[in-house]
């Protein structure tokens, strides 16, 4: 198993894996840009990437970890659908519409998984908006585009892809109806997204990369995103513990979570 630590360009933090891979993973990718850009220094590529936001961009895409799947950690799934749906019914008494934010989505499967478990839980007039972001492009674009192989739709039940994807050639693609429901959106979250009033947030996977104080600057502008009684999905992996945050924890039958108890 490979240990992940952040890796910070220009004050920028994205995912990518740890010693002893990270080294390694760095070079070959500065190495590729070099040759591609035809550059034999790696203080000229860093000016490049000073100056120039698509290089940046480009370079970001190189070296983050997108990993990602369909229903990842299930009992998060769980814990949306038995314990944090009911009580945002019940905390907003008349029905609306529930905004979810997936941070970090990659190439899109944790919005989709979300979006067709909310259609089969939320019964109207009850209604749902998912904002998707993440700061890789080359992801958000096969996010955008909903295909996904053979191979990348394993742990979606077959009732599930029978009712929400199209079979086309070599794979799967997402139906509109569903694609409808997300908002797809580059954010580097070291900046404020702008977003308010969201009921849940899933940010899996992606702070464990980030050092202590970029992790607290992320977690803290998620409580300014975030409504009162909502709550926060963070990776199995990951914890707030020891931060400092207003988040309560809290442990149900399924998975723990974190709440913004005000
Ligand atoms: C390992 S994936 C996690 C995907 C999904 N949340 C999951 O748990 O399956 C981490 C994602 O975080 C994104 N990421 C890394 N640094 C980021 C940053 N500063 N702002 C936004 N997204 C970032 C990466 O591009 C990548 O797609």
């Amino acid at each position: 198993m490979s240990v992940y630590r952040p890796c910070s360009v220009d004050g920028i933090t994205a995912a990518m894996p740890s010693a002893p891979t990270n080294r390694s993973i760095l070079e070959s990718r500065l190495k590729e840009r070099l040759r591609e850009k035809g550059l034999n220094s790696v203080k000229a590529y860093i000016e490049i990437v000073k100056k120039d936001k698509e290089e940046m961009k480009a370079f970001l895409d190189s070296i983050t970890t997108n990993l990602t799947r369909f229903f990842r950690n299930q009992a998060h799934f769980d814990a949306l659908e038995k314990f944090v749906i009911p009580q945002i019914k019940s905390i907003k008494k008349v029905p609306g519409t529930i905004r979810i934010w997936s941070a970090g989505c990659s190439t899109g499967e944790e919005p989709y998984t979300i979006a067709m478990l909310m259609k089969e839980i939320l019964p109207p007039p009850w209604t749902y908006e998912i904002i998707a972001s993440d700061i890789s492009l080359k992801c958000l674009m096969t996010a955008k585009e909903g295909f996904y192989s053979e191979n990348r739709i394993v742990g979606i039940p077959d009732s599930y892809l029978v009712k929400y994807f199209d079979k086309v050639k070599d794979g799967y693609k997402v139906k509109p109806e569903l694609q409808a429901k997300i908002k797809f959106d580059y954010h580097n979250l070291k900046n404020d997204s702008g977003i308010r009033n969201l009921d849940v947030v899933f940010c899996r996977n992606v702070i464990i990369y980030f050092d202590e104080a970029a992790q607290t600057a992320v977690i803290n502008r998620f409580w300014d995103s975030m409504a009162s009684k909502s709550f926060l999905f963070i990776g199995h992996s990951e914890s707030l513990f020891g931060m400092d945050t207003k988040f309560e924890f809290l442990k149900t039958e399924w998975a723990t979570l974190y709440q913004k108890n005000i």
